[in-house]
Order: C-alpha cells, then structure tokens, then sequence
C-alpha cells in the first residue's frame, strides 16, 4: 500500500513556504494600500460684510487639488471693495448675496464631478442676472506626451450647454495617489505612472492660476 503520509521535514518546509508566501502578499498588499486622509477642505471668507462686492469662489475636489486653485483665485480677486468667499460647491444653497461666480470642478472619467454639475443646473437662472466664471482641473494637462488641450475643453461642453461661461480656464492638477480613495482607482494611477503617462506630484501652473483669475476682474 502507498504510503500517503508526509514526513516531518517536508511538512515543515512546505508550511515554512505557504508562511512566507502569506506573509509576503500582507506585506505587498499593505504597501499598495497606502490610503492617506484628505486635508479638510477651504471654507472661509477674504473681507467684510461691508464691502461693496461680493463673489463666490466656489469648488468641487476629491484629493484638494482643485480647492487649492480655488483658494487661490479667491486670494487673488479680493481687494479693498470686495469681499470673496470661497466655498466647497455642496455648501452653497444660495446665490442672491453675490455679484459673481466663479466655479472649478475636477474631472474624473473626462467629466466635471457631479456635484459641480448639479450646481450649475440648479443655479441656471440666477447666471443671466450675474458673470459666471467656470475652471477646469484635470491630469490630461499635465501629461508628459501630446497635446490634449482641445479634447480637455470639450469636457466643458455639459456645462456649456446650461449656462456660457463669461470665461473659462483648464488647469492642470496634481496627483497623489495615496489620497486616492478607491483601492482600485489607486491601482490604476500606479500603473499610469509606471506606464510613463504622468507623474505624481503637483502639476498646478500657480503663474497661470494667478494671471487667469487677475484677467477676471475685467468680467466679474
Ligand atoms: C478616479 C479618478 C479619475 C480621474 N479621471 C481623470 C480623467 O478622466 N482625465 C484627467 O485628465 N484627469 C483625471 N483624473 C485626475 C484628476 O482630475 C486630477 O488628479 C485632479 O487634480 C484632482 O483634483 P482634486 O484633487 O481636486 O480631486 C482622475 C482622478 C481620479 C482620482
């Protein structure tokens, strides 16, 4: 009769590989599952009740970087007369205290986020009575090869079809995979950035940020 048992060394050895084995893929998965919470998002005012003027910077971020651009748009348009308040886009329920608009969305899957897009739905009307100005953050504009400048504006084209923006600005954004929340979206980036389609880190052209939102003041 064949003898079915295994000796001691060869269950040793195996256990010692199926061990290792296990404890290699924990290790690997829990480098890859590097998740990293996001920062609390901008929500504050530049001025006083007072003040002659008053707009709305208004965003919609998942990882920051788009709330970073707005922050700085606001930084930039505020002066003595007027007050600017810059908003993450789910806060804002009303628009009758402003004189005008601006609003940026990050995109993901080629679109404006869906809460930015719901905004500008809802809010229609109210940009025949004041300026809207609309902005655009995205990873396509920080990409190493081609030029995908004109593919990136007709990402636009929904919210272009509810209201004209009186201008609009395409920005490029930044990449940090860590903040990611989807372990498979995560994956994803990883391997773009190792096929050498962009590289993590922060894309955002503040010169370009800045001379965009001066070059508002001309339409707001
Ligand atoms: C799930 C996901 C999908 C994305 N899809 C696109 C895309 O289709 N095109 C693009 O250019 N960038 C895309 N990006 C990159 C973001 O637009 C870019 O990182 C942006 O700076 C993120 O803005 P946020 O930090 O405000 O969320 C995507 C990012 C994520 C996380």
């Amino acid at each position: 009769m064949k003898d079915n048992s295994i000796t001691r060394r060869k269950f040793l050895k195996t256990s010692g590989v199926v061990i290792s084995s296990v404890v290699l893929a924990g290790s690997g998965l829990t480098l890859l599952d590097d998740h990293e919470p996001v920062d609390p998002f901008p929500i504050y005012s530049i001025g006083d009740q007072n003040m002659s003027k008053r707009i709305l910077v208004t965003y919609a971020s998942r990882t920051g970087s788009t709330a970073g651009v707005a922050e700085v748009i606001g930084q930039t348009l505020s002066n003595p007369e007027t007050r600017v308040d810059i908003f993450p886009i789910t806060e804002v329920k009303d628009l009758s205290p402003y004189n005008a608009v601006v609003a940026g969305s990050a995109i993901q899957g080629g679109e404006w986020l869906p809460e930015a897009l719901d905004f500008v739905r809802e809010h229609r009307s109210e940009f025949s009575r004041i300026p809207f100005a609309a902005f655009t953050v995205c990873m396509t504009l920080a990409m190493k090869k081609g030029d995908y400048g004109d593919q990136v504006k007709t990402w636009l084209n929904p919210v272009r079809t509810l209201v004209k923006p009186a201008r609009e600005g395409f920005f490029a954004g930044s990449l940090d995979i860590a903040k990611i929340p989807s372990f498979a979206d995560r994956m994803k980036f990883r391997l773009s950035v190792m096929a050498g389609v962009w590289s993590e880190g922060d894309h955002r052209d503040w010169h370009a940020i800045r001379t965009w939102a001066e070059d508002l003041n001309s339409v707001l």
